[in-house]
């Protein structure tokens, strides 16, 4: 279930929602029964107490509507206030958010009065405030003033609607309705991933806490590893493969002396072979600091005859490993003890780390497994620079623009050629561009282009 389920005009609601939800009994300002989401009601009790604590009493006029319910909603409007008026104010049933119960009407209460029509100047200033503060708990003012012509309803100061804390403090901080922010928002995460969870498991946590569905990481890191992991969210991750091809730059832990099938010390011993005495591994490290066709290990996700090398493992049927080219920019050893040592690498795109050690250690007349890995950097983004899963919890983190994290030249269009890019037409490279170039149009991301002879081509449209 995504918080940012969108039900509006456009979109109707889906009632197999009722089954991926708990809904949760309360009271309504008159006492009477009335339903929420659990996450939903858990945070507006945090709201109201909130609220109370700044003295001001709410209470629930709305919450969970079935379509019943909303038929009747709807039906009395039309009879009390006819078409026109309705059509701004009640949603008909099935186009009503009120059916995922993730939304609830405020009731200000001012000596014991709730007053939903023509606000005083207190009440307004009450909602002013709530306004302000909502996004804490996870809540966003769900049709506000300035926006009905994307939301299509007037502005409803009582009607707020539970996204999740991330979420909500974006819709707040830009001035966005949901509608906007599932349409436009995107960027790049700089991730410091723990051990122990996958890479997938990274990407489904960032997408439920941003409620967007499009999201990719770049350079997978398995369970065992931690570190830099850039994570793009909406139309970000049309660069995902870009930011993949970066350099990367690991610390990484090493047992010699046996062989395990994962290459890691997660994976079973297969043999041991004794280390031979006066090895020199700072030697034998330098000699690795080259360009040389690495066999890839049955354990990753490369294709060869269409099936994935894993499945291959899984299943026991041999197979004849493709080698890749990967070149080791820089390698030195950090410590060593015993039979094990750490080394720093930078290495370019595609290079296994666990094979690498295997080499180093088949040079050296021996065996290795990978007993640890952390990724320090990956193209200009460092570990200092990451925020882990608990710090986007949090709301303390950064996110960072498509063309932030890309080193092309960025170019501002005038309006003349901003015509020609959004179509997507070739244009002469005026501009010496080498390889690619960011164009923007009023500071907003328009294309990516790519050098084609003299002219320059579309690479990737976010218009
Ligand atoms: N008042 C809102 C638009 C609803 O009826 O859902
Ligand atoms: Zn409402």
């Amino acid at each position: 279930m995504k918080y940012t389920t969108l039900v509006n005009k456009d979109n109707k609601f889906k009632e197999n929602f009722l089954n991926k939800i708990e809904l949760i009994e309360t009271k309504n300002i008159n006492n009477n029964p009335l339903q929420l989401e659990k996450e939903t009601y858990e945070n507006y009790i945090k709201l109201k107490k909130f609220l109370k604590e700044n003295n001001i009493e709410v209470g629930l006029t709305g919450a969970y509507r079935s379509i019943e319910y909303q038929t009747k909603v709807y039906e009395k409007s039309v009879e009390e206030n006819g078409i026109e008026y309705t059509k701004l104010h009640v949603a008909e049933p099935y186009y009503s958010e009120h059916h995922t119960g993730l939304c609830l009407d405020l009731g200000v209460i001012n000596n014991g009065i709730c007053n939903k029509k023509d606000l005083t100047k207190i009440e307004e200033e009450q909602f002013n405030f709530i306004h302000k503060n909502i996004h804490k708990f996870g809540f966003i003012l769900r049709y506000p003033k300035e926006k009905e012509s994307i939301t299509n309803y007037s502005y409803e100061p009582w009607h707020i609607r539970y996204v999740g804390v991330v979420t909500a403090t974006i819709i707040y901080n830009n001035n966005l309705t949901l509608e906007e922010y599932l349409k436009d928002f995107s960027g790049v995460l700089y991730i410091n991933k723990p051990i122990g969870i996958t890479s997938f498991d990274v990407v489904n946590e960032i997408s439920h806490l941003f409620g967007i569905k499009k999201v990719g990481h770049t350079g997978t890191l398995d369970p065992l590893a931690e570190g830099v992991m850039l994570v793009a969210i909406g139309k970000a991750t049309k660069i995902v493969e870009l930011l993949t091809a970066k350099d990367k730059e690991y610390i990484a832990g090493v047992k010699l002396g046996i062989k395990t099938d994962t290459y890691d010390i997660t994976g079973n011993v297969l043999d041991t072979k004794e280390i031979p005495n006066n090895i020199n591994l700072e030697e034998a490290l330098n000699s690795f600091k080259k360009t040389y066709l690495q066999e890839v290990t049955i354990y990753s996700a490369v294709k060869v005859n269409g099936k994935k090398l894993y499945d291959y493992a899984r299943n026991n049927i041999k197979v004849e490993l493709p080698k890749k080219e990967v070149t080791i920019k820089e390698i030195e050893l950090l410590n060593e003890k015993d039979n094990e040592f750490t080394f720093k690498t930078l290495v370019t795109k595609g290079c296994y780390i666990r094979s690498l050690t295997v080499d180093i250690a088949e040079s050296i007349n021996t065996y290795a497994t990978m007993t640890s890995l952390k990724r320090t950097k990956q193209g200009i983004v460092s570990i200092e620079d990451t925020y882990t899963i608990e710090d986007i919890r949090n709301n303390n983190y950064k996110i960072h623009k498509i063309e932030e994290v890309l080193e092309y030249p960025i170019i501002e269009l005038n309006d003349d050629l901003y015509l020609k890019v959004s179509n997507g037409v070739k244009i002469p490279n005026n501009y010496n561009i080498t390889d690619k170039v960011i164009f923007t149009y009023k500071n907003k991301l328009l294309g990516i282009y790519i050098k084609d002879n003299n002219y320059l081509k579309t690479w990737k449209n976010f218009n």
